[in-house]
């Protein structure tokens, strides 16, 4: 294993984690008196068992805001020392002004530039990808990162090919510019050929204007297609970063996915050869929560204790666009 050392090289360190989930909870049960599904298919196909769903206050913003708030708590953070705010998210509140200035503006912060990032569910991935340019640069030192999404928003509840996948929720982490290793490497990347896969084509200036007949705002997906291309994407992603960093997959201490499919992450789970007992699993209890699935997930592994100071942890997604890309870190 060769890891950079500590040469006066500005690392991004994660300082702190914070998440917040709405307080309803949809089981797999209720899903069923909507849609002809149960509980059996839905957990064998994708490993969800439940979703939380954001009611009436329960925006974005307010979810991103509730995450950011324990996130600065953690790392010991005052809102005014913060000098960059990102939002990786598929579903702001408005068109504009960003979901970042309206947490921005909830914290306090006003000043600090506040920006979102859509990358669908890669969005926390190619957020924290961003910052960390930013940190490395010597253009921020303290940056919170979010990923926020309300999809059931969104979502087509009569269609039973999509309603079941997805949840609401947000993570938060607080970047702090460090000497001591942080993240290692970021790879992102894109295809916008295969938009119409995944995507939702209601659209400002292109796609189905939202006052148009049958045009309500929801998910369209071909949910085979898309597993296949994740699949082979994350394994080209997990290799990416670790021959980036002259690494072994033995190195890696926990794997921390985007969580669409239990099955998917199963598959990147057996490419680096990693039991599940090093995988932090969230679907079975958030379903997919876009780009607030990674945060969440990390968060929760922190705050169990499970993620220690000094491990090196890989976090990766894919999502519409398509979208997809790693952070490896040591925490
Ligand atoms: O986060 C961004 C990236 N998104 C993803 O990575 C999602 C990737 N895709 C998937 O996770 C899976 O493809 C799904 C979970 C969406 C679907 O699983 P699948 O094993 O690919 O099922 P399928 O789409 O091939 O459908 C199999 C059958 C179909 O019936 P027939 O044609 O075999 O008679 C569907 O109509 O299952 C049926 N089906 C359902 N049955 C009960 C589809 N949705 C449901 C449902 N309940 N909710």
């Amino acid at each position: 294993m060769s890891e950079p050392a500590a040469t006066g090289r500005i690392y991004s360190r994660i300082a702190g984690t914070g998440s917040h989930l709405p307080a309803k909870v949809l089981t797999n049960d209720d899903l069923s008196k909507i849609v002809d599904t149960s509980d059996e298919w839905i957990r064998t196909r994708t490993g969800i068992r439940e979703r939380h769903v954001a009611g009436e206050g329960e925006t974005t913003s307010e979810l991103g805001y509730q995450a950011a708030l324990k996130a600065l708590q953690a790392a010991g953070v005052e809102a005014s020392e913060i000098d960059l705010i990102i939002v990786g998210t598929t579903t702001p509140d408005l068109i504009f002004p960003s979901t970042a200035c309206l947490i921005q503006h909830k914290l306090g912060a006003s000043g600090c530039p506040a920006f979102d990032v859509n990358a669908a569910c890669s969005g926390f991935v190619f957020a924290l990808s961003t910052a960390d340019q930013f940190i490395r640069a010597g253009t921020a030192k303290t940056a919170l990162v979010i990923g926020s999404e309300t999809l059931t928003r969104m979502v087509d509840w009569t269609e039973r090919t999509t309603c079941v996948l997805f949840g609401d929720g947000a993570g938060a982490v607080v970047l702090k510019a460090d000497s001591e290793t942080g993240i290692l490497s970021t790879h992102l990347h894109a295809d916008g050929g295969k938009k119409e896969l995944l995507w939702n084509p209601v659209g400002v200036s292109a796609g189905f204007q939202p006052d148009q007949p049958n045009a309500g705002v929801r998910i369209l997906m071909s949910g085979n297609e898309v597993f296949k291309h994740a699949v082979k994407a994350l394994d080209s992603v997990v290799d990416e970063a670790l021959d980036a960093n002259g690494l072994d997959k033995h190195d890696l201490d926990w794997l921390i996915p985007h969580q669409a499919n239990l099955r998917i992450i199963e598959a990147t789970a057996k490419r680096l050869d990693m039991p599940m007992e090093q995988v932090i699993v969230t679907v079975d209890r958030h379903g997919n929560t876009s780009s607030g699935s990674v945060p969440l997930a990390l968060d929760e592994a922190v705050r169990s204790g499970k993620v220690q100071r000094g491990q090196l942890l890989l976090l990766e997604a894919f999502g519409g666009g398509f979208t997809w890309g790693s952070v490896l870190l040591r925490y």
